[in-house]
């Protein structure tokens, strides 16, 4: 078979990996050719691709990043988008296509389904907000970067008695701030999932420190909102897929905050780094698993399927049922977080 291969959407680590275990199952186990898009759908587009085999690839599994590049192009946007896309299908002769990406690029991967093309998705983000699968690949990575992030600002913090906000990625949902701020031992977490209450925070963070508690992190998701008229917020520009571009939470919070307690209060936001570097080990087997999990369903004809991790084994489901709806935080989850608060 000629295999295409792409990785659309925000970058995250594992993605290489996927490409190196896509390519090393592709050609080691059915003597498939692959071919790999550039930049995501973009490539698509306009044509633009490299040829991969397993040579190309080695190296590359704790390697950040993508070999491949990626974007936010939409086809589906642009007039003849999708035509354009099932043209430079048919132009390489490939027989299917493995999209790797989130809730955008597998949309897309469902819709070029719906019109005819053989496409199998691997869920991709370091948000885990996808639904159908219990963990994406790259989001363990993020959460540890973002809880030695909150260890390093709890140090600091302690020494200059201050309240430290520490923003992190998760624009619909919090599972990042949610296991960072569990795993770092924050004073508050707030998240999309659940509107916050400015008054209730400060007077938990104040209610915590007259308790003899000398600093506190704060750590809050870029997507999180107060409850309506209470905070200010300015408005972002939009993307190809029309999602707002977010960050600046964390300023506004420890603006407020600071002028609300009296505490000293400062903003750190981790931003891109959640997303950069090497794949922990977690997400280097899970992304090894999903390629291989894609080329065997790709063999077995699994067309409009993605691959997904379910009690612990790779199962395929259908990609309409993994972009129907977002995996928000477990509130579970949050309670536990809220234990710690004072
Ligand atoms: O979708 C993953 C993500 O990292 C989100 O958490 C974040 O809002 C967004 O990408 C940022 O995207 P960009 O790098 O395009 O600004």
């Amino acid at each position: 078979m000629r295999l295409g291969v792409l990785t659309g959407g925000g970058d995250c680590p594992g993605l290489n990996a996927v490409i190196r275990a896509v390519v090393r199952k592709a050609e080691r186990s059915f003597g498939d050719e692959i071919v790999g898009f550039l930049d995501g759908w973009r490539g698509l587009v306009d044509d633009r691709w490299m040829e991969l085999n397993v040579e190309v690839c080695r190296g590359l599994l704790p390697k950040g990043g993508t070999i491949l590049g990626s974007s936010r192009t939409n086809p589906s946007a642009i007039e003849g988008g999708l035509e354009a896309c099932q043209a430079t299908l048919q132009h390489h002769g490939i027989d299917a296509l493995i999209a790797i990406g989130g809730e955008d690029t597998l949309g897309m991967a469902h819709r070029l389904t719906e019109a005819g093309s053989p496409v199998v998705g691997v869920p991709k983000t370091i948000d885990n907000d996808l639904s159908a699968t219990e963990f994406t690949f790259g989001f363990q990575t993020a959460v540890q970067i973002a809880t030695d992030a909150i260890d390093r600002l709890h140090t600091t913090a302690e020494s200059h008695h201050r309240v430290l906000v520490c923003e992190v990625m998760g624009r619909h949902a919090g599972w990042i701030a949610a296991y960072a701020g569990i795993a770092g031992g924050a004073a508050a977490v707030l998240v999309p999932e659940r509107l916050f209450d400015i008054d209730q925070l400060c007077a938990s963070l104040t209610a915590r420190h007259e308790l003899g508690n000398f600093a506190s992190v704060v750590v809050v998701a870029e997507g999180a909102a107060p409850k309506a008229g209470s905070l200010e917020l300015a408005a972002g520009d939009t993307d190809a897929f029309g999602h707002v571009r977010l960050g600046g939470i964390g300023a506004v919070l420890a603006t407020e905050i600071e002028k609300r307690t009296g505490y000293e209060t400062r903003a750190t936001v981790l931003g891109h780094i959640q997303r950069g570097g090497t794949p922990n080990a977690f997400d280097r087997v899970l992304a090894t698993r999903f390629g291989v999990a894609a080329v065997e369903a790709v063999h077995d004809g699994s067309y409009g399927t993605m691959v997904a991790l379910q009690a612990s084994q790779i199962v395929r489901v259908p990609l309409a049922e993994a972009v129907g709806e977002l995996k928000t935080v477990d509130p579970s989850l949050l309670e536990i977080a809220d234990l710690f608060s004072a």
